[in-house]
């Protein structure tokens, strides 16, 4: 596979930053290990100190590696003291990307690299447009050969903010550059959606209005808002997981069969989800934040008493939604959407219930009435996907019951790779079909601004509960 690759330049902003840390640059040294990537590829970190020297970032990013559960010490400080840089830009000023500038090309010409350059921004949202703006000015974007920019989410706040970044970016890098991430997209579990969808025809013929009675998509976490209040009260759960990760989930579970599994005829259909989604009325909204409770047999904080939020903050941590995607497939099945912060288990799923059969010729030995078959795709923990049946239970009477049949990832192929290590190395190959494209990002934010900007109440629940009981009764 390293044949194909050509030998990059990684420039990464917020290189000191926890997402860096955590995620980035572990998957970079997995990825350089694995033999994926040429040998001479190089990484720049990229930071507001000055006074780092490379020396002691290596040494950071060599900790962040073992703490991965690496465990090859002097694989990684080889790794780190041949293959890691480091750039101190302060304020990032014209004057310090002009050095970052002269830093980069003395490296490419040091290590005889040709340009190709990627520059992956992992720094908070605020920073994305003039660090673009930077990057144009400064010419970074041009080079002897062709440049990449990654970009995390979220990716703007709004129709209008969404709408003002994709214009600065395509001031200075047309869209087949631009990687925008959305983590769900490489996980593996969110891709099988796609192989169980369009790579068995079982399926397919029973995917609509017709067969199915409904579709939840759960996104449920125990952590809270960790140490990113700052983040958090600026963004809340509708901007932090439902306008990228639940929908990202929504699109591919309803999509229309791609032409071919490439970027433009994926995010083309994608697209078309969003578009056919009517306006998200106000009955079907809830919004929640979690007061203090208990997780796991121990007491936790409401959101309110976690340090650096506002003691009358209204940011929410929970939304459930009910939408409608009208279009000749989904016409009357209503879609569930729920995330939360601080909810009673860590569990994300797609959970697909079918139109029970029209007549129940049989007796349900749970005394429930006839049960339909329900087909629950686990994004994690548990990956895989079960579905239940009616099975006969065995003795004199006819009577039917709930049983499940399962697949499961571990079980089949033991353990899946990281997110960041398929998004990464998809960048190095320059293929975009596990990014979000411009048309998506505005698509989906003309859905979600309205009911953004509509002010509703926000209603509070115990942390370790199942969210709002208002959810509930939606
Ligand atoms: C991030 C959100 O994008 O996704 C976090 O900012 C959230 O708030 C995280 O916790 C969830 O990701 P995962 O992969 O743990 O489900």
């Amino acid at each position: 596979m390293s044949t194909k690759l050509e030998p990059t330049l990684i420039v990464i902003f917020g290189a000191t930053g926890d997402l860096a840390h955590r995620k980035i640059l572990p998957a970079l040294y997995e990825m350089a290990v694995e033999g994926q990537v040429p040998e001479q590829t190089l990484i720049l970190g990229v930071g507001r100190n000055k006074g780092k020297s490379d020396a002691a970032f290596r040494q950071d990013v060599n900790q962040s590696i073992e703490k991965s559960g690496v465990s090859d010490a002097d694989a990684i400080t080889k790794w780190c003291d041949t293959r890691i840089f480091y750039q101190g830009i302060g304020k990032g000023t014209r004057e310090e990307f002009s050095k970052l500038h002269a830093k980069i090309t003395s490296l490419e010409k040091k290590h005889k690299l040709n340009g190709n350059r990627i520059f992956h921004l992992a720094i908070p949202p605020e920073g994305f447009g003039p660090t673009i703006k930077s990057l144009g000015v400064s010419e970074l974007n041009k080079s002897l050969g062709w440049t990449r920019l990654v970009i995390e989410k979220p990716f703007g706040r709004d129709l209008q903010s969404a709408r003002e970044l994709n214009d600065l970016i395509h001031k200075y890098f047309e869209e087949k550059q631009v990687y925008r991430i959305d983590h769900y997209l490489g996980k593996e579990t969110v891709q099988n959606l796609l192989a169980f969808r369009f790579g068995n025809s079982l399926f397919e013929s029973v995917w609509n209005r017709e067969k199915i009675e409904k579709v939840e998509i759960i996104v449920a976490e125990e952590l809270g808002i960790e140490s990113r209040a700052d983040y958090y009260e600026k963004s809340g759960a509708l901007r932090d997981m439902v306008q990228n990760h639940l929908t990202q989930l929504l699109t591919l579970t309803a999509m229309e069969i791609p032409l071919a599994f490439q970027s433009d005829d994926l995010r083309f259909e994608k697209v078309k989800v969003l578009r056919s989604i009517a306006p998200i009325r106000a009955e079907d909204v809830v919004f929640g934040q979690y007061t203090e409770g208990e997780i796991g047999g121990n007491g936790v904080r409401g959101y309110r008493q976690e340090e650096g939020v506002r003691s009358d903050s209204t940011t929410p941590t929970f939304v459930a939604l009910k939408m409608r995607v009208e279009n000749w497939r989904w016409h009357g099945v209503p879609f569930y959407l729920k995330t939360g912060k601080r909810l009673k288990d860590r569990m994300s799923e797609i959970v697909v219930t079918f139109r029970c059969p029209p007549v129940a010729l049989f007796k349900s030995s749970e005394g429930k009435g006839t049960q339909p078959n329900v087909l629950v795709i686990a994004i994690q923990p548990n990956e895989g996907f079960r579905i239940s049946f009616q099975v006969k239970q065995p003795g004199p009477e006819m009577a039917v019951q709930s049983e499940w049949m399962h697949f499961s990832y571990s079980e089949a192929f033991g353990p899946i790779p990281e997110a960041y290590h398929t998004l990464l190395l998809d960048v190095m190959r320059g293929d975009q079909t596990l990014f979000v494209s411009a048309d998506e990002t505005l698509a989906s934010w003309q859905l979600y601004t309205p009911v953004l900007h509509a002010h509703r109440a926000v209603h509070p629940y115990p942390a370790g509960s199942w969210g709002p009981k208002e959810a509930e009764k939606m």
